[in-house]
Protein backbone atom coordinates (compact mmCIF):
# COMPACT_ATOMS: atom_id res chain seq x y z
CA UNK A 1 0.00 0.00 0.00
CA UNK A 2 3.24 2.12 0.67
CA UNK A 3 4.69 1.10 -2.06
CA UNK A 4 1.83 1.90 -4.07
CA UNK A 5 1.09 5.55 -2.90
CA UNK A 6 5.27 5.67 -3.32
CA UNK A 7 5.02 5.28 -6.83
CA UNK A 8 1.46 7.24 -7.70
CA UNK A 9 3.61 10.29 -5.99
CA UNK A 10 6.44 9.58 -7.75
CA UNK A 11 4.58 9.56 -11.09
CA UNK A 12 2.48 12.78 -10.06
CA UNK A 13 5.64 14.46 -9.41
CA UNK A 14 7.10 13.25 -13.28
CA UNK A 15 4.23 14.78 -14.88
CA UNK A 16 4.05 18.38 -12.88
CA UNK A 17 7.79 18.42 -13.70
CA UNK A 18 6.88 17.62 -17.59
CA UNK A 19 4.05 20.21 -17.45
CA UNK A 20 6.45 22.58 -15.73
CA UNK A 21 9.18 21.63 -18.17
CA UNK A 22 6.70 22.12 -21.23
CA UNK A 23 4.81 25.34 -20.43
CA UNK A 24 6.70 27.45 -18.37
CA UNK A 25 10.63 26.54 -18.96
CA UNK A 26 12.97 28.86 -17.83
CA UNK A 27 15.81 30.33 -19.78
CA UNK A 28 18.89 29.44 -18.97
CA UNK A 29 22.74 31.31 -20.06
CA UNK A 30 23.94 27.74 -21.28
CA UNK A 31 21.08 26.60 -23.69
CA UNK A 32 23.14 26.18 -25.96
CA UNK A 33 26.49 25.23 -24.64
CA UNK A 34 25.74 21.98 -25.80
CA UNK A 35 24.07 21.97 -28.67
CA UNK A 36 25.97 24.23 -30.13
CA UNK A 37 29.13 25.78 -28.39
CA UNK A 38 29.83 28.19 -31.55
CA UNK A 39 26.52 29.77 -31.44
CA UNK A 40 27.67 32.83 -29.39
CA UNK A 41 30.84 33.36 -30.18
CA UNK A 42 30.02 33.56 -33.95
CA UNK A 43 27.25 35.92 -33.06
CA UNK A 44 29.48 38.24 -31.60
CA UNK A 45 31.45 38.15 -34.37
CA UNK A 46 28.93 39.36 -36.49
CA UNK A 47 27.67 42.18 -34.58
CA UNK A 48 31.72 43.23 -34.32
CA UNK A 49 31.90 43.30 -37.96
CA UNK A 50 28.89 44.60 -38.54
CA UNK A 51 29.62 48.04 -35.83
CA UNK A 52 32.47 48.37 -37.66
CA UNK A 53 31.00 48.98 -40.83
CA UNK A 54 28.06 51.01 -38.96
CA UNK A 55 28.43 52.26 -35.48
CA UNK A 56 24.78 53.11 -35.61
CA UNK A 57 24.05 49.46 -35.93
CA UNK A 58 24.69 48.84 -32.18
CA UNK A 59 22.21 50.92 -31.59
CA UNK A 60 19.57 49.53 -33.98
CA UNK A 61 19.86 45.85 -32.90
CA UNK A 62 19.50 46.82 -29.33
CA UNK A 63 16.37 48.67 -29.95
CA UNK A 64 14.88 45.49 -31.94
CA UNK A 65 15.17 43.47 -28.96
CA UNK A 66 13.00 46.32 -26.92
CA UNK A 67 10.94 46.52 -29.75
CA UNK A 68 10.19 42.69 -29.40
CA UNK A 69 9.83 42.28 -25.96
CA UNK A 70 7.19 44.93 -25.55
CA UNK A 71 4.91 43.12 -27.93
CA UNK A 72 3.62 39.73 -26.61
CA UNK A 73 7.12 39.38 -25.01
CA UNK A 74 10.60 38.37 -27.09
CA UNK A 75 9.01 35.75 -29.62
CA UNK A 76 11.21 37.46 -32.90
CA UNK A 77 7.67 38.61 -33.79
CA UNK A 78 9.22 42.04 -34.49
CA UNK A 79 11.06 39.97 -37.38
CA UNK A 80 8.20 38.75 -39.60
CA UNK A 81 7.90 40.53 -42.78
CA UNK A 82 4.66 41.39 -43.93
CA UNK A 83 3.18 39.31 -46.61
CA UNK A 84 -0.47 39.40 -49.14
CA UNK A 85 -1.55 37.40 -46.02
CA UNK A 86 0.20 38.06 -43.60
CA UNK A 87 0.71 41.70 -41.74
CA UNK A 88 3.44 42.01 -39.41
CA UNK A 89 4.49 44.54 -36.98
CA UNK A 90 6.81 46.92 -38.89
CA UNK A 91 4.40 48.78 -40.22
CA UNK A 92 2.79 49.53 -36.51
CA UNK A 93 3.18 53.12 -36.22
CA UNK A 94 6.37 52.63 -33.85
CA UNK A 95 8.08 50.57 -36.41
CA UNK A 96 7.67 51.85 -39.50
CA UNK A 97 10.94 54.44 -40.71
CA UNK A 98 12.33 53.61 -37.88
CA UNK A 99 13.34 50.36 -36.54
CA UNK A 100 16.30 48.49 -38.62
CA UNK A 101 19.24 45.81 -38.60
CA UNK A 102 17.38 43.69 -40.34
CA UNK A 103 19.84 42.35 -43.05
CA UNK A 104 22.08 42.31 -39.71
CA UNK A 105 20.10 39.47 -38.54
CA UNK A 106 19.77 37.87 -41.35
CA UNK A 107 23.61 37.98 -41.60
CA UNK A 108 23.40 36.92 -38.17
CA UNK A 109 20.97 33.78 -38.61
CA UNK A 110 23.09 32.45 -41.70
CA UNK A 111 26.60 32.60 -40.08
CA UNK A 112 24.76 30.35 -36.63
CA UNK A 113 22.98 28.23 -38.40
CA UNK A 114 26.01 27.32 -40.40
CA UNK A 115 28.14 27.26 -37.61
CA UNK A 116 25.80 24.67 -36.20
CA UNK A 117 25.10 22.93 -39.37
CA UNK A 118 21.55 23.59 -38.29
CA UNK A 119 18.71 25.94 -37.48
CA UNK A 120 18.92 25.90 -33.56
CA UNK A 121 19.24 29.05 -32.38
CA UNK A 122 16.15 30.93 -32.32
CA UNK A 123 15.95 34.46 -33.85
CA UNK A 124 14.12 35.94 -30.48
CA UNK A 125 17.54 34.75 -28.67
CA UNK A 126 19.88 36.00 -31.50
CA UNK A 127 17.93 39.43 -30.49
CA UNK A 128 18.84 39.12 -26.71
CA UNK A 129 22.48 38.01 -27.58
CA UNK A 130 22.91 40.90 -30.34
CA UNK A 131 21.86 43.69 -28.10
CA UNK A 132 24.06 42.65 -25.23
CA UNK A 133 27.25 42.41 -27.58
CA UNK A 134 26.40 45.99 -29.20
CA UNK A 135 26.04 47.19 -25.68
CA UNK A 136 29.73 45.48 -24.64
CA UNK A 137 31.09 46.73 -27.88
CA UNK A 138 30.38 50.00 -27.60
CA UNK A 139 30.68 50.46 -23.78
CA UNK A 140 32.74 48.14 -22.64
CA UNK A 141 33.58 44.60 -20.64
CA UNK A 142 31.36 46.52 -17.17
CA UNK A 143 28.18 45.93 -19.45
CA UNK A 144 28.66 42.15 -20.63
CA UNK A 145 26.21 40.09 -18.64
CA UNK A 146 24.98 36.50 -19.08
CA UNK A 147 22.59 36.28 -21.53
CA UNK A 148 19.61 33.99 -20.63
CA UNK A 149 18.54 31.83 -23.47
CA UNK A 150 15.76 29.54 -24.52
CA UNK A 151 13.56 31.85 -26.34
CA UNK A 152 11.59 30.47 -29.43
CA UNK A 153 9.86 32.64 -32.28
CA UNK A 154 6.30 33.36 -33.06
CA UNK A 155 4.67 32.06 -35.56
CA UNK A 156 2.37 34.87 -35.21
CA UNK A 157 2.62 38.56 -34.85
CA UNK A 158 0.43 41.90 -34.02
CA UNK A 159 0.57 45.50 -35.47
CA UNK A 160 -2.39 46.02 -33.06
CA UNK A 161 -0.26 45.20 -30.12
CA UNK A 162 2.60 46.79 -31.63
CA UNK A 163 0.90 50.23 -31.52
CA UNK A 164 -0.75 49.70 -28.10
CA UNK A 165 2.38 47.97 -26.43
CA UNK A 166 5.13 50.65 -27.46
CA UNK A 167 5.14 53.77 -26.04
CA UNK A 168 6.08 56.76 -27.70
CA UNK A 169 8.34 59.56 -27.17
CA UNK A 170 5.14 62.06 -26.51
CA UNK A 171 4.37 60.10 -23.16
CA UNK A 172 4.57 61.98 -19.73
CA UNK A 173 6.18 60.33 -16.88
CA UNK A 174 3.04 58.76 -15.37
CA UNK A 175 2.27 57.41 -19.03
CA UNK A 176 5.79 56.11 -19.33
CA UNK A 177 5.63 54.54 -15.83
CA UNK A 178 2.47 52.79 -16.09
CA UNK A 179 3.29 51.68 -19.88
CA UNK A 180 6.63 50.05 -17.87
CA UNK A 181 4.19 48.64 -14.83
CA UNK A 182 2.19 46.59 -17.84
CA UNK A 183 5.26 44.81 -18.53
CA UNK A 184 6.11 44.01 -15.18
CA UNK A 185 8.87 46.60 -15.06
CA UNK A 186 9.15 49.44 -12.19
CA UNK A 187 10.81 52.94 -12.28
CA UNK A 188 14.29 51.98 -11.54
CA UNK A 189 13.76 49.92 -14.78
CA UNK A 190 12.03 52.92 -16.48
CA UNK A 191 15.61 54.88 -16.02
CA UNK A 192 18.08 52.22 -16.72
CA UNK A 193 16.30 50.90 -20.01
CA UNK A 194 16.03 54.50 -20.84
CA UNK A 195 19.76 54.79 -20.98
CA UNK A 196 19.53 52.52 -24.24
CA UNK A 197 19.30 56.23 -26.06
CA UNK A 198 22.61 56.46 -24.53
CA UNK A 199 23.10 54.89 -28.12
CA UNK A 200 21.66 55.91 -31.84
CA UNK A 201 19.63 58.30 -33.28
CA UNK A 202 16.23 60.07 -33.71
CA UNK A 203 14.08 61.24 -36.96
CA UNK A 204 13.12 64.74 -36.31
CA UNK A 205 9.67 64.53 -36.29
CA UNK A 206 10.09 62.31 -32.95
CA UNK A 207 11.42 65.20 -31.01
CA UNK A 208 9.98 68.44 -33.23
CA UNK A 209 7.19 69.30 -30.78
CA UNK A 210 9.75 69.42 -27.91
CA UNK A 211 12.35 71.94 -29.64
CA UNK A 212 9.55 74.62 -31.08
CA UNK A 213 7.46 74.06 -28.11
CA UNK A 214 8.13 72.97 -24.82
CA UNK A 215 9.88 75.06 -22.12
CA UNK A 216 11.61 72.28 -19.95
CA UNK A 217 14.27 72.49 -22.61
CA UNK A 218 18.18 74.01 -22.46
CA UNK A 219 17.33 77.30 -25.00
CA UNK A 220 20.97 77.17 -26.76
CA UNK A 221 19.74 73.32 -27.13
CA UNK A 222 16.98 73.74 -28.68
CA UNK A 223 18.19 76.82 -30.82
CA UNK A 224 20.98 74.23 -32.08
CA UNK A 225 18.51 71.69 -32.94
CA UNK A 226 16.25 73.89 -34.93
CA UNK A 227 18.72 74.08 -37.46
CA UNK A 228 18.78 70.45 -38.29
CA UNK A 229 15.25 70.18 -37.41
CA UNK A 230 12.72 72.91 -39.62
CA UNK A 231 9.48 73.88 -38.14
CA UNK A 232 8.16 72.23 -41.03
CA UNK A 233 9.85 69.71 -43.29
CA UNK A 234 12.88 67.63 -42.69
CA UNK A 235 11.36 64.87 -41.01
CA UNK A 236 13.56 62.32 -41.54
CA UNK A 237 16.86 64.17 -40.64
CA UNK A 238 18.38 62.54 -37.68
CA UNK A 239 20.25 63.74 -34.45
CA UNK A 240 22.08 61.57 -32.13
CA UNK A 241 19.97 60.92 -29.05
CA UNK A 242 23.15 61.92 -27.00
CA UNK A 243 26.37 63.74 -27.59
CA UNK A 244 28.14 60.60 -27.99
CA UNK A 245 26.03 58.37 -29.76
CA UNK A 246 28.35 55.47 -30.42
CA UNK A 247 29.35 55.34 -26.77
CA UNK A 248 27.49 53.23 -24.13
CA UNK A 249 28.26 55.93 -21.17
CA UNK A 250 26.43 58.29 -18.70
CA UNK A 251 26.15 61.20 -21.18
CA UNK A 252 22.62 60.88 -21.49
CA UNK A 253 22.05 61.00 -17.87
CA UNK A 254 24.17 64.26 -17.65
CA UNK A 255 22.06 65.82 -20.45
CA UNK A 256 19.08 65.07 -18.85
CA UNK A 257 20.53 67.27 -15.70
CA UNK A 258 21.34 69.90 -18.16
CA UNK A 259 17.50 69.80 -19.52
CA UNK A 260 19.52 68.55 -22.67
CA UNK A 261 17.08 65.59 -23.51
CA UNK A 262 16.66 65.12 -27.05
CA UNK A 263 12.85 63.18 -26.57
CA UNK A 264 10.15 64.37 -24.46
CA UNK A 265 9.80 61.25 -23.08
CA UNK A 266 13.92 61.38 -22.00
CA UNK A 267 13.08 64.75 -20.17
CA UNK A 268 10.21 63.28 -18.13
CA UNK A 269 12.57 60.99 -16.16
CA UNK A 270 14.42 64.19 -15.19
CA UNK A 271 12.68 67.52 -13.80
CA UNK A 272 14.76 68.43 -10.66
CA UNK A 273 11.40 67.43 -7.99
CA UNK A 274 13.44 65.06 -6.20
CA UNK A 275 11.64 62.17 -7.32
CA UNK A 276 12.84 58.61 -7.31
CA UNK A 277 13.42 58.84 -11.16
CA UNK A 278 15.15 62.21 -10.66
CA UNK A 279 17.12 60.57 -8.10
CA UNK A 280 18.17 57.94 -10.43
CA UNK A 281 19.42 59.97 -13.61
CA UNK A 282 21.80 62.03 -10.76
CA UNK A 283 22.81 58.74 -9.66
CA UNK A 284 23.54 57.46 -13.13
CA UNK A 285 25.24 60.60 -14.38
CA UNK A 286 27.47 60.55 -11.56
CA UNK A 287 28.41 56.75 -11.29
CA UNK A 288 28.80 54.92 -15.04
CA UNK A 289 28.95 51.61 -12.76
CA UNK A 290 26.16 52.13 -10.87
CA UNK A 291 24.56 52.80 -14.39
CA UNK A 292 26.20 49.81 -16.21
CA UNK A 293 24.94 47.20 -12.91
CA UNK A 294 21.16 48.47 -13.07
CA UNK A 295 21.07 48.61 -17.22
CA UNK A 296 22.27 44.67 -17.28
CA UNK A 297 20.19 44.17 -14.47
CA UNK A 298 17.26 45.35 -16.42
CA UNK A 299 18.02 44.14 -19.70
CA UNK A 300 17.34 40.64 -18.30
CA UNK A 301 14.26 41.72 -16.82
CA UNK A 302 13.03 43.23 -20.20
CA UNK A 303 14.55 40.02 -22.20
CA UNK A 304 12.94 37.28 -19.72
CA UNK A 305 9.01 38.89 -20.57
CA UNK A 306 6.69 36.15 -21.70
CA UNK A 307 9.47 34.17 -23.82
CA UNK A 308 8.39 31.54 -25.56
CA UNK A 309 9.99 27.98 -24.34
CA UNK A 310 9.92 24.19 -24.21
CA UNK A 311 7.31 23.36 -27.61
CA UNK A 312 5.90 26.24 -27.83
CA UNK A 313 6.58 28.34 -31.23
CA UNK A 314 9.39 27.28 -33.32
CA UNK A 315 12.80 27.27 -34.45
CA UNK A 316 13.09 29.81 -37.51
CA UNK A 317 14.91 28.99 -40.76
CA UNK A 318 14.50 33.17 -41.85
CA UNK A 319 13.68 35.12 -39.23
CA UNK A 320 11.58 37.47 -42.14
CA UNK A 321 8.98 34.40 -42.00
CA UNK A 322 7.05 31.61 -40.23
CA UNK A 323 8.53 27.78 -40.98
C1 LIG B 1 10.98 54.73 -22.38
C2 LIG B 1 10.31 54.72 -23.48
C3 LIG B 1 10.95 54.90 -24.83
C4 LIG B 1 10.55 55.75 -25.79
C5 LIG B 1 9.36 56.69 -25.73
C6 LIG B 1 11.47 55.61 -26.89
C7 LIG B 1 11.39 56.30 -28.08
C8 LIG B 1 12.34 56.29 -29.07
C9 LIG B 1 12.29 57.08 -30.27
C10 LIG B 1 11.14 58.00 -30.66
C11 LIG B 1 13.40 56.81 -30.98
C12 LIG B 1 13.77 57.40 -32.34
C13 LIG B 1 12.99 56.65 -33.39
C14 LIG B 1 13.07 57.25 -34.77
O1 LIG B 1 13.90 58.12 -35.01
O2 LIG B 1 12.28 56.83 -35.61
C15 LIG B 1 14.18 55.86 -30.23
C16 LIG B 1 15.41 55.38 -30.61
C17 LIG B 1 16.11 54.43 -29.91
N1 LIG B 1 15.67 53.78 -28.78
FE1 LIG B 1 14.09 54.25 -27.65
N2 LIG B 1 12.41 54.67 -26.57
C18 LIG B 1 12.14 54.21 -25.32
C19 LIG B 1 12.82 53.21 -24.65
C20 LIG B 1 13.90 52.54 -25.15
C21 LIG B 1 14.49 51.37 -24.57
C22 LIG B 1 13.94 50.66 -23.32
C23 LIG B 1 15.55 51.03 -25.34
C24 LIG B 1 16.51 49.89 -25.16
C25 LIG B 1 16.92 49.45 -23.99
C26 LIG B 1 15.64 51.99 -26.40
C27 LIG B 1 16.61 52.02 -27.35
C28 LIG B 1 16.66 52.91 -28.41
C29 LIG B 1 17.78 53.02 -29.31
C30 LIG B 1 19.10 52.26 -29.17
C31 LIG B 1 17.44 53.97 -30.27
C32 LIG B 1 18.27 54.40 -31.48
C33 LIG B 1 18.08 53.41 -32.60
C34 LIG B 1 18.89 53.68 -33.85
O3 LIG B 1 19.70 54.60 -33.89
O4 LIG B 1 18.65 52.95 -34.82
N3 LIG B 1 14.60 52.87 -26.27
N4 LIG B 1 13.50 55.55 -29.08
C1 LIG C 1 0.14 32.59 -46.85
O1 LIG C 1 -0.04 32.03 -48.12
C2 LIG C 1 1.01 31.19 -48.51
C3 LIG C 1 0.80 30.83 -49.98
O2 LIG C 1 -0.54 30.64 -50.27
C4 LIG C 1 1.03 29.98 -47.59
O3 LIG C 1 2.05 29.08 -47.98
C5 LIG C 1 1.28 30.45 -46.20
O4 LIG C 1 1.23 29.38 -45.28
C6 LIG C 1 0.28 31.52 -45.80
N1 LIG C 1 0.75 32.09 -44.56
C7 LIG C 1 -0.01 32.25 -43.51
C8 LIG C 1 0.64 32.86 -42.31
O5 LIG C 1 -1.17 31.94 -43.47
C1 LIG D 1 3.29 73.35 -31.44
O1 LIG D 1 2.04 73.25 -30.78
C2 LIG D 1 0.93 73.60 -31.59
C3 LIG D 1 -0.29 73.62 -30.70
O2 LIG D 1 -0.43 72.41 -30.00
C4 LIG D 1 0.81 72.58 -32.73
O3 LIG D 1 -0.28 72.88 -33.55
C5 LIG D 1 2.11 72.63 -33.54
O4 LIG D 1 2.07 71.62 -34.55
C6 LIG D 1 3.31 72.42 -32.65
N1 LIG D 1 4.52 72.67 -33.41
C7 LIG D 1 5.37 71.71 -33.75
C8 LIG D 1 6.55 72.10 -34.55
O5 LIG D 1 5.23 70.56 -33.41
Amino acid sequence: MASHMQSLMFLVLVMVTLVINDTNAQLSPHFYDKVCPQALPVIKSVVQRAILRERRIGASLLRLHFHDCFVNGCDGSVLLDDTRNFTGEKTAFPNINSIRGFSVVDEIKAAVDKACKRPVVSCADILAIAARDSVAILGGPQLLYQVLLGRRDARRASKAAANANLPPPSFSFSQLVSNFKSHGLNVRDLVALSGGHTIGFARCTTFKNRIYNETNIQPKFAASLRNTCPRRGGDNNLQPLDATPARVDSTYYTQLLQKKGLLHSDQELFKGLGRESDKLVQLYSRSFLAFARDFKASLIKMGNLKPLTGRQGEIRCNCRRVN
